[in-house]
This record gives C-alpha cells, structure tokens and sequence, in this order.
C-alpha cells in the first residue's frame, strides 16, 4: 500500500494528506454502517432487569418511529438512541447524539443529544432527583419534539411482546444516512 512521506504530521505535503483522506473515506465506505450495527449487535443478552435486553430496544424504538412514518433519518436516530450505552454509559446521550451529528439535521441531532434527560421525567422522581429537570431546557424550539420522541418511541420501548423489525430491515437506512456527506465543515467548533 503506498504510504504518506513522513513520519512527523509536520513534515506532510498536499499528496500525503490528500492519500490519508481518500483511504479514510473509502474505508469509512465499507466499515462505518457495519462498525455501527456490530455495536449494536454487542448489545445482546444483559437486560440490567429489564424485560428486554438493549439491542431489541434499539429495534423496538426504531419499528416504531419507521411504523408512524417518522423519516428514515429519526428512525436511524431512533435505532442507534442508545449505541453509546457499552462505551459512554453516563453521557451515552451525547455521544450517541455525536456520532449522528455529521449526518443529520440539527433537530435530530438535538432531540438524541437530550434523551436521557428527557427520559428522566420517567424515573429521576424515584431515585431522589427531578423528574423535571428537562425544565432547564422548558423554552428550547424543539423541547416537545425531545419530549415525544421519548415518550413515543423511548420509555414504552421495553416490551418483550412487541414485535420488532430485524436489524436488517434497517440497514438500508443505515447505509443510507451514513452514506451522506457530512454537514459540517472541516472546523466544527460546536
Ligand atoms: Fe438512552
Ligand atoms: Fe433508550
């Protein structure tokens, strides 16, 4: 395989860069999707005392939003929710909100960056917190939106008797949103 000219980044020309970025998009092309749905999958078996375990929540949360004819990118979204649960279990929201963000609009982004606090109003109350703490973001444009997004296709996603769509259903979607071009610029401050 032919190789950039350095060894320190510093050193690096135009062609060297420009050979970096096309192999990371190609393979980007061929794994990304796959690396996604295998994380997904990795979430088979522990349930945590749930009646399911996460992976068919992530399934039961996306044959839902696809079943009320939500777009294919909230039902990606509503997929991949909770990807971040094996890797990022206290800020899984913003890292399952990150990994989407190149890909979709920013409502999207936003209603999966907030989740887990907005799924809060379920269960804070019971475990000594505020079950309003969503409040703190009460005036956001999109705060209803985060709200029925959980309350639709999130905190009634546990059900061991509804029947989900396999993963496969969706890999077209999934090869179909993360095969957009990212929206961001190269500096993405946000
Ligand atoms: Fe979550
Ligand atoms: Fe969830």
């Amino acid at each position: 395989m032919k190789t950039v000219s350095f060894v320190d980044m510093v050193d690096g020309t135009r062609e060297d860069y420009e050979l970096i970025f096309a192999e990371v998009a190609a393979h980007k092309a061929r794994h990304l999707p796959d690396q996604l749905m295998d994380t997904l999958r990795s979430m088979i078996g522990p349930t945590f005392g749930y009646r399911i375990d996460r992976y068919r929540h992530s399934l039961q949360s996306a044959t839902r939003a696809l079943r009320n004819g939500e777009p294919d990118e909230m039902v990606v979204a509503a997929l991949f929710h909770d990807i971040a649960d094996p890797i990022a279990p206290e800020n899984h929201s913003a890292v399952a909100a990150g990994i989407l963000k190149p890909y979709v609009d920013e409502r999207t982004h936003w209603i999966i960056r907030y989740h887990g606090l907005f799924q809060g109003y379920y269960y804070f109350h019971h475990l000594g917190g505020d079950r309003d703490a969503r409040d703190l973001v009460r005036e956001h444009r999109w705060f209803d939106d985060c709200a029925a997004f959980c309350a639709e296709y999130d905190q009634n996603c546990f059900d061991p008797d509804y029947d989900d769509m396999a993963l496969e259903e969706f890999e077209p979607l999934v090869r179909e949103v993360f095969g957009r071009d990212t929206r961001y610029p190269m500096v993405d401050l946000a």
